[in-house]
């Protein structure tokens, strides 16, 4: 017998997000703040975390601004447990609820593998996959709770395909994409979702280093169909799609914003 005999569901707004509440890491700038603009027009509210105190403040203020939520900063190093144990208890002080946990926080630190440090290492490995487990330790005690939650992380292309001068960038995302996988699994059933974007080139501060390079242009854009940067909106629908109840069959899935790279 078929489930449900029409797909027609009046009065039902897949993509809104009005009420609920969002921890945005690595919301300052770049990605992060692209996808917190996402949520905000779908009438989120959000607590936006890094460590530049500034930087979140301005961010904060101005998506409140326009889009009338209520966005506010937290400054923590999500590497560090307890700062991030705080980033969920200033959520639920704001907003009585977390619904929503983007991880955009991250690093890169490039280099061929005998000129880059095991501090350098260690360094990336701690905030893209520490950290990142961190934040998702912090906020699932509180989603358990309510019984609903959505949870994004920001993988990359390079989670899934090799790239040379990136051993810890690699070794993380692909980190990144398993943790997501395995953490889709486990709080499935808590009516938690867990899934993870995979970006291709986008033209933020991370990429400042070989934005003007032959490096830049040949293996990086160059490897996308689409043979361009891409534009910090086309990350949006991806975290409000993710975030919203029209993913509630995603489960530890990876969705690539990649221009094509990893198509061919
Ligand atoms: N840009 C791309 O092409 C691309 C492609 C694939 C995947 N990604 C991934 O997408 C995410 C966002 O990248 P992006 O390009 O937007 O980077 P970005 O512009 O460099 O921004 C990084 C953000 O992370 C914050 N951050 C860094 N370390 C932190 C820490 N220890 N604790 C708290 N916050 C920290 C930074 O703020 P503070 O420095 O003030 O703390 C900033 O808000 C990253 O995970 C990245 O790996 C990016």
């Amino acid at each position: 017998m078929l489930q449900e005999t029409t797909t027609v569901l009046p009065g039902i707004k897949q993509f809104d997000l009005t009420g609920r509440a969002a921890i945005v890491t690595g919301g300052s700038k770049g990605l992060g703040l692209a996808m917190a603009a996402g949520l905000a027009s779908a009438g989120a509210n959000m607590l936006l975390v890094n460590r530049t105190a500034d930087e979140g403040a301005r961010a904060a203020d101005e998506l409140s601004r326009h889009y009338g939520i209520r966005a506010l900063s937290f400054s923590a190093d999500i590497t560090d447990k307890d700062q991030t144990e705080a980033m969920a208890r200033a959520a639920m002080e704001a907003f009585g609820r977390i619904d929503i946990l983007i991880n955009s926080a991250g690093i890169n630190i490039r280099g061929p593998i005998d000129e880059i440090s095991p501090a350098d290492f260690e360094k990336v490995m701690r905030v893209n996959v520490t950290g990142t487990w961190l934040c998702c330790r912090a906020v699932t005690p509180y989603m358990k709770e309510s019984g609903r939650g959505s949870i994004i992380n920001l993988a990359s292309t390079l989670g899934l395909v090799g790239l040379g001068n990136r051993t810890p960038y690699t070794a993380s995302k692909g980190a990144v994409v398993q943790m997501t996988r395995a953490l889709g699994v486990e709080l499935a059933p808590f009516n938690i979702n867990v899934n993870a974007i995979c970006p291709g080139p986008f033209l933020t501060e991370m990429n400042l280093p070989i934005a003007d390079t032959e490096e830049g242009q040949k293996f990086v854009v160059g490897a996308t169909v689409l043979g361009r940067w891409g534009h910090l909106r086309e990350i949006q629908g991806a975290a409000i799609f993710l975030a919203s109840d029209a993913a509630s069959y995603m489960v530890g899935s990876l969705l690539t914003v990649d221009g094509g790279w990893t198509a061919r």
